[in-house]
């Protein structure tokens, strides 16, 4: 049987899909090709990540697909109830990436609490004319272990994140409406094992308790951090956005950034992707990356392999 991975998939995703006997192939075909290609080769498993769309003229197109797989989490791509109705399986990845962004929220934030990110910007102009003022400039950094991580969206990535923060030696405390406790287990590299129960608290107390403060909630209406919230929140917090852009209001944050409440913020989505404001871009209080949460390796690695084993277990 043949797999067309359209977005491409991770060499441990082919091993092992070729070892159960299915033929991989990693062509990128264009869109507008795509109907065609699929009929006159065969395919029975479309994998894409997020630059293919499968709509619905593809699936009414495509009767000897059987499923449409997504690498990652996000199935905005694909008409995923019409595909289901039709007698697809659609399937994804969402705990793959997980650890990945996790770990990229916290590269910010060791970043922010010692200026990192300013530093990285001003050695290379002033590091040989300049040296001692920098060194003063950067000088009053703050240590993570001890402090508060307040994290808002306790899901996947939530707890994840919390793991990571909880081996680094600091307090956890957590927002979710859905969910009133988590059991977290951290293991460590000798096979050791810590587990840690941890029941949410009010939004209200988690933004006036922590220090700092991550966000992992899904896409939604309204704002999660706006005017009211920054308003209650430490003074001189550090915050991280690697949810989505839209849950954190970009003008307010810019605002409590200048009025000291905000000490300095990370940002790895935008409101507007791929074109974020030029004022979060030229603001030196912000440590930015561009939507790279996901982007390791390892969860590429994780994200093939998992696809793998979900057909395998459909089709056998
Ligand atoms: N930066 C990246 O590259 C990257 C990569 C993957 C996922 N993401 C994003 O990370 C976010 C979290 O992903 P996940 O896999 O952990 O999802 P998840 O569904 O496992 O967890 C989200 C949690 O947020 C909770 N929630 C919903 N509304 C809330 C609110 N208003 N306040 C507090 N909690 C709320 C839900 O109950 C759920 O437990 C998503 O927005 C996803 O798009 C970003």
């Amino acid at each position: 049987m043949k797999v067309l991975a359209n977005d491409g998939i991770s060499q441990s995703g082919i091993d092992a899909l070729e070892k159960e006997g299915y033929e991989v192939i990693t062509t990128t075909v264009a869109q507008e090709q795509l109907i065609n290609y699929i009929n006159e080769n065969d395919i029975v498993v479309l994998l894409v990540r997020s630059a293919t769309t499968v709509r619905k003229d593809l699936i009414d197109a495509c009767p000897g697909l059987k499923i449409i797989g997504r690498g990652g989490v996000g199935m905005d791509n694909i008409d995923v109830e019409y595909a289901r109705e039709k007698g697809l399986s659609v399937i994804n990845t969402p705990a793959a990436s997980s650890h990945s962004v996790a770990e990229l929220v916290f590269g910010h934030l060791y970043g922010l609490a010692r200026f990192l990110h300013n530093a990285n910007r001003e050695m290379p102009l002033e590091g040989d004319s300049n040296f001692k003022g920098l060194k003063k400039a950067y000088a009053k950094g703050t240590e993570l272990k001890g402090k508060t991580l307040g994290v808002l969206g306790f899901g996947r990535i939530g707890q994840a994140t919390a793991k990571v923060a909880l081996g680094a030696g600091m307090k956890v405390v957590a927002f979710d409406p859905f969910l009133e406790e988590a059991n977290l287990e951290l293991e460590f590299f000798d096979g050791q094992k810590v587990s840690f129960d941890i029941k949410t608290i009010s939004k209200e107390e988690v933004l006036k308790q922590a220090d700092f403060i991550t966000l992992h909630v899904p896409a939604q209406k309204d704002y999660v951090i706006d005017e009211a919230e920054f308003s209650i929140m430490k003074d001189g917090v550090i915050i991280a956005n690697a949810a989505r852009g839209g849950v954190v209001n970009e003008v307010a944050l810019v605002k409590a950034i200048e009025s000291g409440k905000v000490a300095r913020a990370a940002l790895d989505v935008f409101e507007k992707e791929p074109k974020p404001e030029i004022q979060l871009l030229m603001n030196p209080a912000l440590s930015l990356t561009p939507h790279t949460g996901a982007a390791t390796n390892e969860a590429q690695d994780r994200i093939g392999v998992e696809l793998a084993e979900q057909i395998v277990n459909i089709l056998g």
